[in-house]
């Protein structure tokens, strides 16, 4: 694949409709419409979606080229733009001088040992969770864990208890999220204005003002408190430009809402979809519970014990490879270039598929097959960097990345050492790719406590 030749010819493409094109058909099934065009047309293909130039890029090459090599040529495209309206201008979200001053502000919170310190906290909020768990119960695991990790982000990063809210946050993030999911999947919807009362969008405004009061509290609270905790909220309320001005409330808003919903979704839908592959593949819960016992031996695991708990990370990033959490990302080029020996004008929406490329079998044998081996026994060594990506990379590779790296292996462990968990319906959860990608109707298990009480 090359980015240096400079051709005018475009990349092949599936055909589409009259007026829609492709949309239709990318509506109905996201992942299978861009999974077929890229087994069928290449490494850069054009889609054709109404409005501007929209290309589908699918090769590692490609991938590093669009988010490292050659980024300043690229900002968000404007479908990600959209879905994340919520998020303001937080760093998700921001771009240019503005987002590197606020990167910089908000990265000394996700430095390695400060992250190291909130492991303690991850495991016992996990051990207060199984406390209310009873041998042979069904939970939806995927609701437990949404619970989970929203709580330990406000903990860690804001220093707040956030319990008592958590149901309201939970129906709030699937208001978003349906919003987000029925706009990408309905030609008809994203034609309308969001500010029409469809209940859809009365349900998104309704979500939008109870996560804002919840920030809100949340930031009077400490400024009434006048505490410096010396956490992620001390950080942004402490923080200020060059001409001594702090941060304004609508920046600060914006942050903090785009740590927490950033911050537990992603993290969540990891060990969904780990819990759901667990239970569909026994002998992989068997050497993971083997590894648990041999390394930890019934005590809850900490920080320390991360580098021993080898099978533990394969599993998560295995699972992370086949349900990549944020499945996609998005660009805009803001001049023309040159990607696989295809021209790129100005302005074209770039895709790029997590999912696609992590399920490509000329990078991973088997790619459809659950199979953590492959990242211990030398079958990914030489594996291309972008092939493999599910925090992004370059300038704007994840900055929680560490964070969650950490948390997930924690997590694992502490459930599935007093925990196994058993799927209770024998279909495949439906993957819904709106921002992320969550299991459409939760997953639904029944809990099997290994000493019962
Ligand atoms: C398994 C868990 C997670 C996954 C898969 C994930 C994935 C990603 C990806 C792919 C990006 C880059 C998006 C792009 O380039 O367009 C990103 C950015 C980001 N993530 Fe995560 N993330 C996870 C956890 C977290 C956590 C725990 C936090 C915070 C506590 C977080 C905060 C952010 C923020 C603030 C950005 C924007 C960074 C920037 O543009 O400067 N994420 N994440």
């Amino acid at each position: 694949m090359t980015t240096k030749t400079s051709l005018r010819n475009l990349p092949p493409g599936p055909k589409g409709r009259p007026v829609v094109g492709n949309l239709l058909a990318y509506s109905r099934d996201p992942l299978g419409f861009l999974t077929r065009c890229a087994r069928e047309y290449g490494d850069v293909v054009k889609l054709g979606f109404p409005g501007p130039p929209a290309y589908l890029i699918s090769h590692p090459e490609g991938v590093e080229y669009v988010l490292v090599k050659n980024n300043r040529n690229f900002v968000r495209d404007r479908y990600t733009r959209a879905e994340l309206s919520i998020l303001g201008n937080g760093l998700l979200v921001n771009e240019g001088e503005s987002w590197r001053r606020q990167r910089r502000l908000v990265q000394p919170a996700f430095h390695r040992r400060r992250v190291e310190a909130f492991g303690e906290t991850m495991v016992s909020f996990t051990g207060r969770m199984l406390d209310g768990w009873t041998d042979g119960e069904t939970r939806d695991v995927h609701e437990e864990m949404m619970r989970l990790t929203l709580e330990i982000v406000a903990k860690t990063l804001f220093d707040a208890d956030i319990s008592h809210e958590a149901e309201g946050v939970g129906r709030s993030m699937d208001a978003i999220m349906a919003h987000s999911s029925d706009q990408g999947s309905s030609v008809f919807l994203r034609m309308l204005p969001d500010r029409l009362p469809t209940p859809g969008n009365l349900a998104y405004r309704r979500a939008t003002r109870r996560l804002d009061g919840i920030i809100h509290a949340l930031v009077e609270q400490r400024r009434r408190s006048g505490a410096d905790t010396g956490d992620l909220l001390s950080m942004l309320l402490r923080a200020e430009d060059e001409d001594g001005e702090g941060m304004s409330d609508k920046q600060l808003r914006d942050e903090a809402m785009t740590i927490i919903l950033a911050g537990h979704e992603t993290t969540a839908i990891a060990l969904s979809w780990t819990w759901y592959l667990l239970g569909k593949h026994p002998e992989v819960e068997a050497r993971l519970s083997a590894e648990l016992e041999e390394v930890l031996g019934g005590r809850a695991p900490t920080v320390e014990d991360l580098p021993r708990l080898r099978y533990s990370d394969a599993v998560i990033k295995e699972s992370m490879r086949l349900y990549p959490p944020a499945w996609a990302v998005g660009r805009e080029a803001l001049e023309d270039c040159v990607i696989g020996g295809f021209h790129v004008p100005a302005g074209t929406q770039m895709f790029i598929s997590q999912y696609v490329i992590q399920r490509d079998g000329r990078f991973f044998d088997d790619p459809e097959s659950f199979d953590p081996d492959r990242w211990r026994d030398g079958r990914t060594e030489g594996l291309p960097q972008y092939a493999y990506f599910p925090f992004g990379g370059g300038p704007r590779l994840c900055i929680g990345s560490g964070f969650a790296k950490m948390e997930a292996v924690l997590l694992l462990a502490t459930v599935a050492q007093r925990f196994k968990l058993e799927p209770v319906s024998g279909r495949l959860p439906v993957a819904q790719p709106s921002i992320t990608l969550r299991p459409r109707d939760g997953i639904k298990t029944r809990l099997h406590e290994r000493q019962p009480r």
